[in-house]
């Protein structure tokens, strides 16, 4: 690791961030406790969801399940559909186990060092230490897409920042930053608002920054190069047809499978099941989404199921009402609420 580029650190950089996040820091619904259970939920909505997005999610999440007993007690169909909506459904279940695991193994209490959090599904060395430093102010850095940035630029690092190990450095650097006494999840929350508010990706608000004396992107000139990130994935097209089946005011309902986009939630099927015999084909309509690096129009049919087979263990015939209690795919939901629309 590189000497710092500050000799004073906490002059040149811990100080003025964190009076900067007592001015100007948000006021976000899971700043409001040191409970490490909400703490624990935002954390891992924000791993892939925007803040702004997340609130919601978040308030209604704690009052269906307030306590990590609860969320330990409730049915993982339950979890999901307080999920719907945020993607990456991986994360709720890996949640559910999580709470099911703290009430079994440690009587429902939270872990609190790095080693008892990371021993939980689905807490990696980010949320292990966003829960320590913010809950427990233990000195842990944290590095997200935010706080990364931030530091790129303070340090000038201008490495290509591709795979894990790149972030390694600005790890080490946040290590040696973060308040060894009292205030780390302090600082850390303040470093991501920072890269939210003024140090942001397009157009960083450089002239109301109070770290320009310390940042070494800026007195090179450099701020719109670093971070230096690899380009972005391009986005595919793709077109599938999606078919509404009904018979007898039934609709069909399928689960999507492992390896498959939303496993474990309900949509409509994209091919006819073997022994459903269709007439009166419908065309209701289109919807478009996007998924992981695709964008996919989607064409609606709506089909008059003659005759049908038993339907099979991950298929089920339901009443357009009952679709409100299943947890959906993003697209699923988006063809439910039209079905319910149509006259
Ligand atoms: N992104 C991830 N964790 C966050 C937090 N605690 N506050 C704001 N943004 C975040």
């Amino acid at each position: 690791m590189p000497p710092l580029p500050w000799p004073e650190p906490q002059a040149a950089v811990v100080r003025p961030l964190v009076a900067w996040y007592r001015r100007a820091g948000r006021d976000l619904p899971w700043r409001r406790s040191r409970d490490p259970y909400p703490i624990w939920i935002s954390e891992v909505m924000l791993q892939q969801t925007q803040v702004e997005r997340v609130k919601d999610f978040f308030r209604r999440f704690l009052e269906r399940f307030p306590t990590v007993a609860d969320l330990a007690a409730a049915d993982e169909a339950a979890v999901l559909q307080a999920w719907e909506g945020l993607g990456y459904y991986r994360r709720a279940r890996q949640l559910h186990a999580a709470a099911r695991q703290i009430v079994a193994d440690c009587d429902g209490v939270f872990p609190q060092t790095i080693s008892g959090l990371r021993a939980l599904p689905g807490v990696g060395r980010y949320t292990a230490a966003a829960i320590a430093s913010i809950a427990f102010d233990q000195p842990e850095p944290i590095i997200e897409a935010n706080s990364r940035r931030v530091l790129a630029r303070l340090a000038g690092d201008d490495r290509l920042l591709q795979g894990p190990q790149a972030d390694e450095p600005l790890w080490q650097l946040a290590a040696e930053l973060v308040p060894k006494r009292q205030g780390a999840g302090r600082f850390n929350q303040a470093l991501m608002d920072f890269g939210a508010i003024i140090c942001t990706p397009e157009n960083p608000r450089c002239t109301a920054c109070p770290l320009v004396a310390a940042c070494q992107a800026h007195q090179q000139d450099r701020v719109a190069e670093i971070p230096n990130l690899p380009a972005a994935r391009s986005i595919r097209q793709l077109q599938e047809t999606v078919l509404v089946l009904r018979h007898r005011g039934r609709l069909l309902v399928q689960r999507r499978q492992a390896g498959e986009w939303w496993e474990g939630l309900w949509d409509f099927p994209r091919v006819l099941p073997a022994g459903v015999v269709t007439s009166g084909r419908r065309r209701l309509g289109e919807v478009t989404y996007t998924v992981t690096h695709h964008k996919v129009t989607c064409r609606i049919v709506s089909l008059t199921v003659d005759e049908r087979p038993r339907p099979g263990r991950q298929e089920r015939w339901v009443r357009p009402t009952e679709l409100t209690e299943l947890a959906m795919t993003a697209p699923g939901r988006r063809i439910a609420v039209m079905i319910a629309s149509l006259p």
